[in-house]
């Protein structure tokens, strides 16, 4: 498993060449070449397409160039035994490369499905100009007569999807915990694109099936071939077509194509929601009024008394109470309908990291400590000196949380 730490000059660099190559390619060069020139010889394709990527990335390109035998080769064939799953792009396949002697997933993209040139391009150019921990590596990619493949790193526990929603009978269901780690490592890969790509990189696509997951279950963004480059200068939003998944779309962006930093929070917002109850956002074997996740919670994210009825029962209860309390608040914020008042993501990572640091605390009896969203609140808490009005909250709240805890029969008092 490689990951690509960026020293800060290097950053830099990759910021801006990612700005400038990114937005020749928004200008329409790369499309209009691509889709008007024909090319006598499938080779001579081939070195356009290698050329136009090498020279968009500036020498910055990580991913390299992979001859389609190869991919046979590392596939057998595609073998349907090596297919390892299928989205609305295409196939993707297990193999194994004998050139880089690594187990990679190869996507071979469906010329008929609604990705094309365009989203190859993108896809090719972020993951090979971004690196972050929680962005999937792009390792290869080929470009042979009609065939467009990208080859990733082979993330061996596949998607959150199948962990949480498509999970088999004999699996385990993800913690707690480890629910938080995941929604803390897909914040930060958003962050990454909102906040530290220049411009912004809107992702567009975030779901469970594009968040993967590695042995560790360290959670990685796949899937930028929907990607968009945020606004810039004055401009608040990017107006596009609206692409996506149903369900995960803000209802700013669906209803008026206008795109911002704040559709990526609320679609975090609807996966954190899927993370915590283990409901699809979209389910019609459910009865009607709980087909849609976000209208079902609306009514109990008003009513804290109700939050223990989101809880994924696969959890068995063992979950701290109070982090429940909070994971539902920072969904219920990610969810505004006003885009304006949902948090920036950074808001968001603090918000979680404090929630996925909080392991020690399930695992070890703790009556009266407070948790509050933010580190500073932690550092208050743990100072003996608290002042009094902030004991009496507590003392309100832990009367509160008890009362809850008898109505719902269901939380061990060593697990908060
Ligand atoms: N790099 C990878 N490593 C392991 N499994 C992968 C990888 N990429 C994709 N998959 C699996 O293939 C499935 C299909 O992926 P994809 O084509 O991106 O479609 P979708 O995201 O719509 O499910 C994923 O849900 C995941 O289970
Ligand atoms: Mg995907």
């Amino acid at each position: 498993m490689s990951f690509f730490p960026c020293c800060p000059s290097q950053k830099r660099l990759r910021k801006k060449t990612l700005k400038k190559n990114i937005k020749e390619y928004h200008e329409n060069k790369i499309k209009t070449s691509f889709s008007n020139i024909s090319f006598k010889t499938d080779s001579g394709k081939r070195k356009f397409i290698t050329d136009e990527i090498a020279k968009l990335g500036k020498g910055n390109i990580t991913s390299k160039y992979i001859p389609y035998r190869e991919l046979c080769v590392a596939t057998e064939n595609f073998h349907p035994a090596n297919l390892i799953g299928e989205g609305g792009f295409g196939r993707v396949y297990k193999g194994h490369l004998k050139s880089l002697n690594q187990v990679v997933a190869v996507k071979q993209l469906d010329r008929n499905g609604y990705q094309g040139n365009r989203e190859f391009f993108v896809e090719v150019l972020i993951l090979s100009l971004l690196h972050h921990p929680n962005l999937v590596n792009l390792i290869g990619y080929c470009a042979e007569g009609e065939h467009r493949i990208l080859v990733y790193e082979y993330m061996v526990n596949g998607s959150l999807e199948d962990h949480l929603l498509d999970l088999h009978e004999e699996a385990k269901p993800l913690d707690w915990h480890t629910r938080m780690k995941i929604a803390e490592g897909a914040a930060k890969g958003l962050e990454y694109l909102h906040d530290e790509a220049n411009p912004p990189v809107i992702y567009r696509d975030f779901k469970a099936s594009n968040i993967l997951l590695d042995e560790h279950f360290n959670p990685k963004l796949s899937d930028f071939g929907l990607a968009k480059l945020g606004p810039t200068g004055d401009k608040t939003h990017v107006s596009t077509r609206v692409m996506g998944t149903y369900g995960y779309c803000a209802p700013e962006y669906a209803s008026t194509g206008q795109l911002t930093t704040k559709s990526d929070v609320y679609s975090f917002g609807v996966v954190f929601l899927e993370m915590i109850t283990g409901r699809r956002v979209i389910d019609y074997s459910r009865s009607e009024e709980e087909q849609n996740l976000v209208i079902w919670a609306q009514p109990l994210l008003k009513d804290r008394r109700k939050f223990i009825q989101m809880a994924d029962p696969l959890l068995k209860d063992k979950y701290p109470l109070k982090s429940l309390y909070q994971a539902l608040a920072v969904a219920a914020m990610c969810l505004q309908e006003e885009a304006d008042t949902r948090p920036l993501i950074n808001d968001v990572v603090t918000a979680i990291d404090f929630l996925a640091r909080k392991k020690v605390e399930v695992d070890q009896p703790h009556h009266t400590k407070h948790i509050s969203y933010n580190k500073d609140d932690e550092d208050n808490n743990n100072n003996e000196n608290e002042d009094e009005d902030d004991n009496d909250d507590n003392e309100d709240e832990d009367e509160d949380e008890k009362e809850n805890i008898k109505k719902s029969h269901i939380i061990n008092s060593s697990e908060y």
